[in-house]
Parts: structure tokens; C-alpha cells; sequence
């Protein structure tokens, strides 16, 4: 174990991400509860944390004044106060409108605005001194996300005896894109300040080293940039996964079976269901899929009877004007494909915008034969990990895009190009139509990769990397 904490009682192992993995949920009733907070990262740092006993220091989600630091299931958690206007300005703003879409391919218009800018230095330089105080002696501290890429450098400043690793969980686009940022050398400036920069696939990483020798004019070499103090930072990919074994637990109890079985009776016990579960976000290619199906159904090419989509969107960022109208785009998909095709009591996409505990979606995952997974840019993509986690008896169908992350480690997969309204359609009658033995070859040669590279595997190799036990 990396963690414990030393006499001073700070930590040796510190992991700084936007979110704490618990959200504050003030009730009416004047109590305060907590709730697992949204989304991969929380998803694949949770176990990790929860066996090195570190620090976590991050944001409780609510802009009531933040809580003492205090521990949970081994974890000592730090939160990290944002006031409404920088929950505005530094969240939604920068992080959410800014950063977001433009490191996903500009699918909707990044907003550049400069008080956003500086709302992001400022909360940077908050979450730098909460770890810089929380970080024992020669401590290794661990920053995650776009939100805080310029907590290395800063933390750098404040303690130069920390190792300090930084990874990003979303793509890092080519320079042609991110040229376009006003704060680009201060963001990559940010970045260097860590030893070890990870992403999460190879591609990502060459666009870093391409960035720092085109936007700041340094030599790099392999993986390695020079910067002019003398210093080296490295720069790889460390493709991030889930706790496989974890998940499989659950998707093997019996009452996650009859679950399944009761969820396929609820909806009219269809001979297939198609599943797709994301967070309401604009990359994630909700409508594309709900299309490409509702033509299929207008076709006559499948059936209601045939086949029902149960889609399941936990709510996102909702103050955001993309995520308002991407609400709006998907629930009048939906409407629509249910006012046509649908009969009382038997909608053809059962749609629902709420958020569900891990074994619910295990049980949803078991009861669908095709997971639907078509995000238009995603950095990795856990669902589809998820997905195949729970098919350990070899059944079921994946469908995923190109443009996950996923798509290099899962070359059986039903890959798509979610683009292609045509190629989906045909892509998702495969799916449907696959015979047993094909999908079990499938399906089983996957398995033997996700239980080979699970998410201690993505730590160990990332902390090994930064500890310099691995030098490749
Ligand atoms: P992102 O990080 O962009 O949200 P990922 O697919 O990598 O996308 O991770 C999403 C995580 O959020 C997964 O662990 C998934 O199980 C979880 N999740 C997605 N939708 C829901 C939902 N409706 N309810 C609960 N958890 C969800
Ligand atoms: C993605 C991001 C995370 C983020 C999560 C949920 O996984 O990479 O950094 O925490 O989405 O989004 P939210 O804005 O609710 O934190």
C-alpha cells in the first residue's frame, strides 16, 4: 500500500480530481447525505483509492460551505469549496464549455470568454494549496482531468519535493484544434509541471508531444520533452479500465438474474433488447443511435416486437445551454419514435433521464442482447467495459464506435462509424441477427482482455511509470 499517512498526519499518496467521489445532497429535511458522484472517473478511482488508503481532495458538487475533511471507507477526503460563481464561471463555464467541447472534436462550439479563464486560475491555484498542504514529505500526488490542468505546475511551485503524475480521462485534440485555445501555452505550461503526463490512448500522447515542440518550442525525444530547466516529462498512455471482478460479482448474484428477467417482462418481453447508458452528454451520440433505430423500425426492417431500446441518461452539467438542448433533441427523438411506433404499454424506446446504483445497471446490462455505444468522441468509454464485465457467461452483442477509446482494445466489437446513419443501421441488424457461436467468440475473446487489463492494472502501471520502476 502506497498510502497511510505520516506523522504529520498527511498523506504519501494524494489524488486531486474535481469531483470527490461522494456529491453532497442537502435534504429538506436540514439533513446532509452523500452520494456516489457521476461519471467514469469517480467509476475507475474509487477501488483504486479505496485500496491505498490515500487522500482525495476534491469539490462535495453543492456550493454550500464545504464540509471538514473526513474519511469514508478508507479514504480521507478533503473537499474543496466553489462558490456559486465559480461553479458558473470555473464548472460550467471553462471546464464545461469551454474545454470540453473542444478537446471532443468541437462537436458543439467551444465559448471562450476570459473571466471563465480566470475563474479557472484562480480555482487551479485552490486545489494546488488544499494538496500541497494535505501531501506528506516527498509525497506522490496524483491530478486528474481537464479541470485542473494547471495544479501541476502551480503545485510544483508550492512543493518541489512531490512526484507529482497527471492524467487526463478525455481526449487531448491535434494541434489544428487546440491552437484555437487563447490560454494554450499556459495550459501546456500547466501540464509540464507534472513528471508523467498519461492519456488514455497512444494518439493523445503524440498530440502532447507534438503541442510542446509546436506551441512552446521544445525538443522532445520517444516520449520525453526537455524543458529549459533542465527538467524531463514524460508523456504515454495508459488506456484506463474498471474493477472487472467487482462488477461480475454483482452481475452473477441470482437476484441480479431475476432483475434482468423481470425488466424484459416489464417492457413486453421483446426477443431483443438494445441498451445504451450515458451520462446526457452531446459526445455520447444518443441521438444517432435513436434515429438509426427508429429508421429501422420505419423500414419494417425490425419489428417493435422484435426489438425494444431501453436507453437510460443520467443527468449532466444541466445548466450548460449544449446539455439543454441536447435534452430537448433527445427527448423529441424519442417522443416521436414512440408517437409512431409504439402501443399502449409497449413504447419502442423505454427512455429514462435519471441516474441508478451499480446493481441495477448490472442487471440492466444482463438483460440486453445488444449494448448500443456510439459516442461521436469519447476518451475511453466504460459502459462498454461494463458491459462486457457483466456477459460472463459469453453472450450478448457490442456495438462501438471508432471514436472511443475503447475501439483499440475491443477489435470484435461491432465497430461503427456513428456518423454513418446507414452503417449503424446495418451495423445494429448484424448485431441483432448474430448467431450464438459467432457472438460467443466474440464475446469471449473480449472477456480475455478486460479480465487482463483491469483498473489496478491502469494504476500500478501509471504509479510504476511515475515512480520510475518502469522505464520503458
Ligand atoms: P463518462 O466518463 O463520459 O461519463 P464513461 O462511459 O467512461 O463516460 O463512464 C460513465 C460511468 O457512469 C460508468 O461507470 C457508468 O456506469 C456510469 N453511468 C452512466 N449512466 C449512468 C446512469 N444512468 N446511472 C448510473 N450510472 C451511470
Ligand atoms: C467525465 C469526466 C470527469 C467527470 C465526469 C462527470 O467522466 O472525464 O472528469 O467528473 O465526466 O461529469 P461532471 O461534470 O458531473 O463531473
Amino acid at each position: 500500500s502506497k498510502g497511510g499517512s505520516g506523522k504529520s498526519g498527511r498523506s504519501a499518496f494524494v489524488v486531486v480530481a474535481n469531483r470527490l467521489p461522494v456529491d453532497r445532497v442537502d435534504t429538506p429535511d436540514g439533513s446532509t447525505q452523500w452520494r456516489r458522484s457521476p461519471g467514469g472517473l469517480v467509476t475507475a478511482l474509487d477501488p483504486v483509492m479505496k485500496a491505498n488508503k490515500g487522500a482525495w481532495i476534491g469539490w462535495a458538487g453543492s456550493t454550500e460551505e464545504a464540509p471538514e475533511p473526513f474519511d469514508e471507507a478508507g479514504m480521507h477526503l478533503v473537499p474543496v469549496p466553489l462558490s456559486a460563481k465559480e461553479v458558473e464561471e470555473y464548472y460550467e463555464g471553462f471546464s464545461n464549455a469551454t474545454l470540453w467541447p473542444l478537446y471532443h472534436d468541437v462537436i458543439a462550439p467551444p465559448v471562450y470568454r476570459r473571466e471563465w479563464w480566470e475563474a479557472y486560475v484562480k480555482v487551479n491555484r485552490r486545489f494546488a494549496e488544499a494538496a500541497a498542504e494535505t501531501a506528506d514529505d516527498g509525497a506522490l500526488v496524483w491530478v486528474h482531468d481537464y479541470q485542473l490542468q494547471l495544479v501541476p505546475e502551480m503545485l510544483r511551485a508550492l512543493r518541489p519535493d512531490l512526484r507529482i503524475g497527471y492524467f487526463l480521462h478525455i481526449p487531448l485534440p491535434p494541434v489544428e484544434l487546440f491552437a484555437r485555445l487563447p490560454w494554450r501555452q499556459q495550459i501546456l505550461r500547466g501540464l509540464l509541471g507534472a513528471d508523467l503526463v498519461g492519456f488514455q490512448r497512444p494518439g493523445a500522447a503524440s498530440n502532447f508531444l507534438r503541442l510542446t515542440r509546436r506551441l512552446l518550442g521544445y525538443q522532445t525525444q520517444r516520449d520525453q520533452t526537455f524543458l529549459p530547466d533542465g527538467r524531463v516529462v514524460r508523456a504515454r498512455s495508459f488506456p484506463i479500465s474498471i474493477d472487472v471482478a467487482q462488477l461480475e460479482e454483482i452481475a452473477r448474484r441470482p437476484e441480479t438474474q431475476r432483475r434482468a428477467e423481470e425488466i424484459r417482462e416489464e417492457i413486453g418481453s421483446p426477443s431483443k433488447v438494445l441498451l445504451g447508458i450515458d451520462r446526457l452528454d452531446y459526445t455520447k451520440g444518443i441521438g444517432e443511435r435513436i434515429h438509426a433505430f427508429a429508421e429501422l423500425l420505419t423500414d419494417g426492417v425490425v419489428t417493435p416486437d422484435e426489438a425494444t431500446f431501453i436507453q437510460v441518461a443520467t443527468p449532466s452539467r444541466e445548466r450548460v445551454e449544449q446539455y439543454k438542448l441536447l435534452r430537448d433533441e433527445v427527448e423529441l427523438a424519442v417522443g416521436r419514435v414512440n408517437g409512431t411506433h409504439g402501443r399502449i404499454g409497449r413504447p419502442a424506446v423505454t427512455y429514462l433521464h435519471s441516474s441508478h446504483d451499480r446493481e441495477e445497471l448490472a442487471a440492466l446490462y444482463r438483460a440486453a442482447d445488444v449494448m448500443v455505444v456510439t459516442p461521436l468522441r469519447d476518451g475511453m468509454n466504460l459502459v462498454a467495459k461494463e458491459y462486457i464485465a457483466c456477459r460472463y457467461d459469453n453472450t450478448g452483442a457490442l456495438l462501438l464506435s471508432e471514436f472511443a477509446g475503447a475501439a483499440d482494445e475491443f477489435r470484435q466489437a461491432f465497430l461503427v462509424n456513428p456518423y454513418d446513419v446507414d452503417g449503424l443501421k446495418t451495423t445494429l441488424v448484424d448485431a441483432l441477427r448474430l448467431d450464438p457461436r459467432n457472438a460467443t467468440r466474440r464475446m469471449r475473446s473480449m472477456r480475455r482482455h478486460l479480465v487482463e487489463h483491469d483498473v489496478d492494472r491502469w494504476a500500478s502501471s501509471f504509479l510504476s511509470a511515475l515512480t520510475g520502476e518502469l522505464r520503458t
